[in-house]
């Protein structure tokens, strides 16, 4: 695998990701990390198996004509994802960004909501929908960061979804208040567009609406029990 690095755009717990060029392609390489607490080889496959889920996952979403960034290469051994590079910025910097114009977060926002709508309407949820984890380009938005993505059918995952975004634009983004509503509009906006939740070999997709309530739900259940 050939990729030559050139900037490092992020050191987490989990990965370190590099913008390069990959056969003279703009792409990013996302390098699993060993962990020191945890034992090497239990590391190993917890890492390896996240990997290949986010793999198999980018593969899918793509193939269903999602704006998800393509799997370039992969190479189990060394924990190593080759991805296509997306330009734009995170989320959090539009929003941390003082000449973004309210009308300008607010169609932002809406396109979020539309692009969970796409992915759940994939029966996936994402796992870890914070705002680092969606990168704007313009008026596009595009998911990243599948490794802690899951298929699922069960409503609550998806109002999980939902609330982990709205607790992030909630705590990290007080200035934008009623961000989340913009997002549940261009979510339930979404459903018009694309019809009826589909039934899926796995089984029906829940509903926008049904998400929705949901959330409503487990902000409620949030406040009263902490
Ligand atoms: N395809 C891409 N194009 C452009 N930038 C990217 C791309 N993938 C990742 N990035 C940048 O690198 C950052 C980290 O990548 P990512 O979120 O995939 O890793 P992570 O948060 O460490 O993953 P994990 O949560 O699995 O440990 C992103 O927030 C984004 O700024
Ligand atoms: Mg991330």
């Amino acid at each position: 695998m050939v990729f030559h690095p050139k900037q490092r755009l992020h050191l987490g717990a989990e990965a370190e990701v590099w913008s390069g060029e990959w056969y003279g392609q703009s792409a990013v390489s996302k390098q699993r990390r060993q962990r020191a607490w945890r034992h090497p080889h239990l590391d190993h496959r917890l890492g390896v198996r996240r990997m290949i889920s986010e793999a198999r996952l980018l593969i899918r979403l793509r193939k269903n004509g999602m704006d998800v960034p393509p799997l370039l290469d992969m190479d189990l051994a060394a924990g190593r994802l080759i991805i296509g590079h997306l330009p734009g910025r995170p989320l959090i910097e539009v929003l941390n960004d003082q000449q973004t114009t309210d009308d300008y977060a607010k169609s932002i926002l809406q396109r979020v909501g539309r692009e969970i709508r796409r992915l759940h309407r994939l029966a996936v949820t994402h796992g870890d929908l914070s705002t680092n984890n969606i990168l704007v380009n313009g008026e596009n938005v595009h998911l990243i960061d599948f490794g802690l993505a899951t298929i699922e059918y069960d409503v609550e995952r998806y109002g999980i979804d939902l609330h982990v975004l709205d607790e992030i634009l909630g705590a990290s983004h007080p200035q934008w208040e009623g961000a989340i509503e913009e997002v549940i509009k261009g979510y339930l906006t979404a459903e018009n567009e694309f019809g009826p939740p589909p039934v899926l070999k796995g089984g029906a997709i829940p509903g926008a609406d049904a998400v929705h309530e949901r959330l409503e739900e487990i902000r409620t259940r949030v406040r009263y029990h902490g």
